[in-house]
């Protein structure tokens, strides 16, 4: 029976881009997710973003949009990383949706129908200038203990001693300047101290299902001192959250929301209409399977929410739920307390922690502007994650050495040698699979050896055997000495067998790192001339007389100077050479100021900021070609000057021969969202003219425009 999963990665704050710690466990849950898909499993991949909280609310207010509108910019830029790294979510959604108010209202009235909420009053500094009560973050002073000034209201940065606001000594606004006024205000309270809370939460930590590292911690929590504090979930007004309900100028505090934004997610994607079709029915039907584990990604440092809170507000929304049978404000469905929550460490860059303002030295923007290839990164991740909640070093050398020994060195080496002889020698058809002793036997276990390491997140140990693997290939090909059998007609049989078992083993291998290197299997399947593999094709051979295609380049090897340009090592020019390769700059466009979609009522026109969005571009052809299996398409190869080369699908096969495009300037939308088609990434658009059934008329800027100039 497959197994049905929904999977989530936490949802990250919508007042920042993506930074490389993110996308590190984007890559780590997408491996995971590619496995389960690879393996037959019914898997449903959501996130969102988190958008509710004072700070997004501050946020918006200084920059003069509505936290709404900061939320949507953010929102806006996420599919370029998405699509960039090759994460493949079913769904992006966001806490601030009605999904989310339905769910967390829901929840909240299960908990207090299980008697399980309460209020009272809260002493707490309040900005008297800005009127709002204000988070500990947003109130300074002197340290209590050093006596250093400008200090977090929560902890000192330069002694490091932690304590609550009141104990600042002279304390002002971070907003205001003001002095705060201690004040007091009702606030709403989860009895997570309540005795059935505790029991639940002994068991449900301690059975097994989290990591060892995580169930201790959660264990400590459990039983110190004075056992679990009960939780605060309210915020007075102004907020940007979600009400609660028959609470008139109290919102939910951001982190009880945030969680339910995973089922928010869960549930916009079903109603969408999207992710039926597997055996899911609707999100009810998820929640109402038993079989479906709910499996949540995170990192280390937001545990505490998601081992404590989480699975109580879960539980006892549905003990609330049997508490008051006859209730009709309450849903009818129940929720299912998560399956595992798996934990991962932080990335570091060379050994620094990354800061939270300034975010660490690799953007993963950057990555993909300078034309680093995502797989590079996927590769060298996952070679050094495992099960454990350990930190892991981007380092910049290793990146390098490991991609070009690993990747290039022993994996696609293996097609780039053989390929040739199999096409030039043998018209490109297989022998029959025959293969040494030892080669068989290490490559027999090695799909449920591997498949076992993805299923437990031993990606290190897998990508490990995987090379090991890929030696013995290696070994294997060098010594038969192809080479020489080629120089000898009589021995074409043995050359033949000799390439095509490692051409054979060369397709296992790529079935085994394909959760790792999707865009990689597939140039892969698409050389040896197979349908996308799925796990069950483990050791399955291909059979005798099959045919694989011509030989193509799979992939480059890391250029140092590169990387050293993602770090900032070395000085950028726009003069210095591009070494874009895959997919280039986006965002070297000039962003204009994020406005409110549909401003106008009657739909017809558009601002001029709106216009001002589209970053149009001259751009030269510097290649055109037609595209196998595309009767309408030609595929353009499109200079943009000082922002780098783009690849781009444009339906105007009809109406040009390719060779008579080579050379001459036209005009492109440079900043459209790459979308990723049959045939490859598409990059952009270029713009022609056309009518109902007369033609397509390429644009032409008139002559003195030159690659990269901006068109508005
Ligand atoms: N909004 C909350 C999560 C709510 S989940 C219901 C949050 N957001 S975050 O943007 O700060 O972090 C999102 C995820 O990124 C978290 O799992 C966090 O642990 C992870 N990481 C943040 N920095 C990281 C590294 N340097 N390395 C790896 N992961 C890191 O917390
Ligand atoms: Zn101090």
């Amino acid at each position: 029976m497959p197994r049905r999963l929904m999977v989530t990665t936490a949802l990250p704050y919508a007042n920042g881009s993506f930074h490389i710690g993110h996308i590190m466990e984007y890559i780590q849950a997408d491996v995971w997710v590619r496995y389960q898909r690879l393996s037959g499993n019914e898997v449903h991949f959501v996130s969102a973003d988190d958008a509710h909280g004072a700070p997004i609310m501050l946020k918006a207010e200084a920059e003069g949009v509505t936290p709404q509108q900061l939320v949507a910019r953010i929102a806006a830029e996420r599919p370029k990383y998405l699509q960039g790294f090759h994460i493949s979510f079913d769904h992006w959604h966001s806490t601030d949706s009605p999904e989310n108010v339905e769910l967390s209202q829901d929840i909240y009235r299960k908990l207090r129908a299980a008697g399980l909420t309460y209020t009272k009053p809260v002493e707490q500094f309040f900005d008297p200038v800005k009127g709002m009560f204000l988070p500990d973050r947003f109130i300074k002073g002197e340290c209590p203990k050093c006596g250093a000034k400008d200090q977090y209201g929560d902890s000192c940065e330069v002694c490091g001693a932690v304590y609550s606001p009141t104990e600042l000594k002279s304390p002002y606004s971070v907003i205001s300047g003001a002095p705060p006024e201690l004040r007091s205000s009702d606030h709403y309270f989860f009895r997570l101290s309540d005795s059935r809370c505790v029991e639940f939460l002994q068991s449900w930590t301690q059975d097994g299902r989290l990591q060892p590292e995580v169930a201790n911690k959660a264990l400590e929590w459990l039983s110190g001192e004075n056992g679990l504090a009960d939780w605060d979930i309210s915020r007075d007004a102004p907020y940007f959250g979600i009400p609660i309900p028959d609470a008139p100028g109290k919102y939910f505090y951001v982190w009880l929301d945030a969680p339910i934004g995973y089922l928010a997610s869960l549930k916009s994607y079903f109603d969408a209409g999207k992710g039926k079709g597997q055996t899911a029915q609707s999100f009810t039907e998820m929640l109402g399977d038993p079989g479906v584990e709910q499996v949540h990604f995170i990192g280390k440092d937001i545990v505490y929410f998601h081992t404590l809170f989480w699975p109580a507000m879960l539980e006892f929304a549905n003990r609330g739920q049997d508490a008051a049978p006859g209730d009709t404000q309450l849903r009818p469905w129940r929720y299912k307390v998560p399956k595992t929550v798996y934990v991962h460490g932080f990335i570091t860059v060379s050994g620094a922690k990354m800061s939270k303002s300034r975010g660490t030295g690799i953007s993963p923007l950057k990555y993909l502007e300078l034309g680093l290839n995502p797989e590079w990164l996927r590769y060298y991740i996952c070679a050094k994650l495992s099960d454990r909640v350990e930190d892991i070093d981007f380092n910049p050398e290793d990146f390098v050495a490991r991609v070009n020994s690993d990747l290039v060195g022993k994996y696609v080496n293996i097609a780039s040698r053989a390929a040739g002889f199999i096409s030039k020698r043998f018209g490109g058809a297989l022998a029959a699979r025959e293969l040494p002793a030892d080669l068989a036997e290490a490559f027999g276990s090695a799909a449920s050896e591997i498949g076992a390491c993805y299923e437990r997140r031993e990606f290190g140990k897998g990508m490990r055997r995987i090379m090991e693997l890929a030696d013995l290939v290696n070994q294997y090909f060098d010594g038969e000495r192809p080479w020489d059998l080629a120089k000898d007609p009589a021995r074409s049989t043995e050359l033949h067998q000799v390439c095509s078992n490692a051409l054979q083993l060369f397709r296992e291998l790529t079935l085994l790192l394909k959760p790792v290197l999707p865009e990689l299997a597939r140039s892969a399947e698409s050389l040896l001339g197979v349908p996308p593999m799925s796990w069950a094709q483990a050791g399955q051979p291909l059979p005798q007389g099959h045919r694989i295609r011509p030989y193509q380049h799979l992939m480059g090897r890391v250029d140092q100077a590169t990387v050293d340009l993602l770090l900032g090592l070395a000085p950028e020019s726009p003069a210095a050479p591009a070494p874009a390769k895959m997919a280039p700059s986006q965002a070297a466009s000039v962003k204009a100021p994020p406005v409110a979609p549909g401003t106008n009522e009657a739909g017809d026109t558009i601002s001029i900021e709106d216009f001002a969005r589209i970053d149009l571009r001259i751009a030269r052809i510097t290649a055109a070609q037609a595209v196998e299996g595309a009767d309408k398409l030609l595929r353009l190869n499109l200079d943009l000057g000082a922002l780098g080369t783009r690849q781009v699908f444009a339906g105007i096969k009809s109406s040009y021969d390719p060779a008579a495009l080579t050379g001459r300037l036209t005009v492109m939308v440079a900043n459209l969202t790459p979308r990723k088609m049959k045939f490859g990434l598409s990059e952009g658009m270029v713009l022609a003219a056309s009518a109902e059934s007369s033609g397509i008329y390429l644009l032409a800027p008139d002559s003195g425009a030159e690659p990269g100039m901006k068109v508005k």
